[in-house]
C-alpha cells in the first residue's frame, strides 16, 4: 500500500513524474512532432459547455451501461498501451485487475511487457479486451490471433493507425525504445529515480529479466532486436495493411472485433460494412497524426454516418468526468483513455490505477446530478450550450 493523495487526474500526473525516470515518463506523456493533436484533444473537450436542468429528481440516478453484453459501472474503458509495466512491475496485471474491480474495460495490449496469458489469468473475464499490432508476417499473425482466442480473450480490438511509426521527437532526443537500452542520457534519467529502480526495474530483473515485448514471438524478436532504436520498423508495421487482412481476421476470430485508430465518418461506415462489431475512434492520444482532429470532434457525424446500433468508443482526451458525458453526448457509447491510468499505476500502481477510475466515476456521477441527468440515456446533444457544429450537426 502506498501514501498518495489524488484529487483529480493532473494530481496522478504530478506524481507519475515524479517517480518516472524523464525518458520514460515523456514517452507516456507527450505526443507526436508539435504537440498540436495533443493539446487539441484537451482544449476540445474543455470548449464544450453543459446546461443544467433543475428540480430534476436524481436520487436513483446511474452512469451504468452495458457494452457486448457486458455490465459496465459507467461508460469507461482503459485503451492498450504498450509497456505499462515500466510504470510498476506487472503494470498491465495491475491495470486489468483496477478495471475488474472498478467494473470497466482494460485494453490488453500486444507490445505489452507482460505475457498476454499472465494477464488473462490474474484478471481475465469479459471486462478485459486485447488489442492487436498487425504485423508484415501473416502467418506468424495468424497464430497470434489464434493464442489470443485460446487464452480465452472475447473481444479483439485491432489497431490500424501504425502503417509506419510515428515522429516522437522526444523519444530519440530521451534515446527511449523497447527493448529499454541505457544510454548514457537515459541512464542518468534512471538513476535520478532510485525508488523506480526498486519498485519497478530490480523486480522486473529478478523475476523476469530485461523489459521486452513479451507477446511477440521468437522469429520476430530477433528482427526486433536486430533494428535500429529508432521507431518506423518494417517488420513490425506493415504499410501494405488493409482491408483484406482484416478479413483473414474475421475468418479466425470468433469474438468481437473492433479496429482502433481511424478519425473518419468514412472509414467507420467501412468497418460496418464489413461487418466488425465496432470502432474505437482514436488519434492515438496525438502521438501519430500530428495534424488529427480529436476524436470527439468526428463522434457527432460518425454516430449520424453509422446509425445508432453500431458501437463506437472514443479515446483521445479526457481527463475529467464530465468529458465521458460529453462523449457520450456526441453519440459515443464507450470512452476510452490510456494515460490517467498509467500515471496512476506508475503512482501507486493497482491502487493508483483504481484512483484514476474513482476519480473518473465521482466526477462523472457528480456531473450527472448537478446537470438533472439520471442515466446514460438521459445524455444527448441537447445538454450542450451554443454547441460547436461538430458536436450537433444539423439534422
Ligand atoms: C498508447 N497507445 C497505444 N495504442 C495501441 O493501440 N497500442 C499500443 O500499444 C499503444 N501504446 C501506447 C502507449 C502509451 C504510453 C500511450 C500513452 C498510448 C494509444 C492508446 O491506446 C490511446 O489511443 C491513447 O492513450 C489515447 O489518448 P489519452 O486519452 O490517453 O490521452
Ligand atoms: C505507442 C505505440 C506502442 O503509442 O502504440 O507508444
Amino acid at each position: 500500500m502506498t501514501n498518495f493523495v489524488a484529487y483529480n487526474i493532473e494530481d496522478l500526473r504530478r506524481i507519475a513524474k515524479r517517480k518516472l525516470p524523464r525518458g520514460l515518463f515523456e514517452y507516456i506523456d507527450l505526443g507526436a512532432e508539435d504537440y498540436i493533436a495533443l493539446i487539441n484533444n484537451r482544449q476540445v473537450y474543455k470548449k464544450l459547455k453543459l446546461k443544467n436542468r433543475v428540480l430534476v429528481d436524481v436520487s436513483e440516478r446511474s452512469c451504468s451501461t452495458k457494452i457486448f453484453g457486458t455490465n459496465l459501472k459507467m461508460p469507461f474503458g482503459i485503451s492498450p498501451t504498450a509497456s505499462a509495466g515500466i510504470t510498476w512491475f506487472g503494470g498491465e496485471i495491475l491495470l486489468a485487475k483496477a478495471a475488474q474491480r472498478m467494473g470497466v474495460v482494460c485494453t490488453a495490449a500486444t507490445s505489452a511487457v507482460t505475457p498476454l496469458d499472465e494477464i488473462y489469468e490474474a484478471a481475465g473475464g469479459e471486462h478485459l479486451w486485447f488489442q492487436l499490432y498487425m504485423w508484415n508476417d501473416k502467418e506468424l499473425r495468424s497464430r497470434f490471433v489464434e493464442r489470443i482466442r485460446d487464452v480465452g480473450y472475447k473481444t479483439l480490438v485491432v489497431t490500424v493507425d501504425g502503417p509506419v511509426g510515428a515522429n516522437r521527437e522526444h523519444n530519440n532526443r530521451n534515446g527511449y525504445s523497447m527493448p529499454l537500452r541505457y544510454s548514457s542520457r537515459m541512464a542518468g534519467d534512471v538513476l535520478a529515480r532510485p525508488g523506480w529502480i526498486f519498485r519497478v526495474l530490480l523486480r522486473q530483473y529478478l523475476r523476469r529479466g530485461a523489459f521486452k515485448k513479451e507477446n511477440y514471438p521468437a522469429e520476430l524478436g530477433k528482427k526486433l532486436s536486430d533494428m535500429s532504436v529508432k521507431q518506423g520498423q518494417s517488420h513490425t508495421k506493415p504499410d501494405s495493411q488493409c482491408w483484406d487482412d482484416i478479413k483473414r481476421i474475421q475468418d479466425i476470430w470468433p469474438g468481437n472485433l473492433l479496429i482502433k485508430g481511424l478519425y473518419s465518418s468514412e472509414d467507420a461506415v467501412l468497418a460496418a460494412k464489413h461487418g466488425l462489431h465496432g470502432v474505437i475512434l482514436s488519434n492515438h492520444g496525438g502521438r501519430y497524426v500530428d495534424n488529427a482532429p480529436s476524436p470527439l470532434q468526428i463522434t457527432a457525424e460518425t454516430r449520424a454516418a453509422v446509425g445508432k446500433d453500431f458501437m463506437i468508443a472514443i479515446d483521445s482526451g479526457p481527463r475529467r468526468g464530465s468529458d465521458i458525458i460529453k462523449a457520450v453526448a456526441c453519440g459515443a457509447d464507450l470512452v476510452m483513455s490510456g494515460r490517467p491510468t498509467l500515471y496512476g499505476c506508475a503512482a501507486a500502481g493497482e491502487d493508483g490505477a483504481y484512483r484514476a477510475l474513482e476519480i473518473f466515476y465521482e466526477e462523472m456521477d457528480r456531473t450527472m446530478a448537478q446537470l438533472g441527468l439520471n442515466s446514460i440515456s438521459d445524455i444527448g446533444p441537447q445538454i450542450f450550450w451554443n454547441p460547436p457544429h461538430w458536436a450537433y450537426p444539423p439534422h
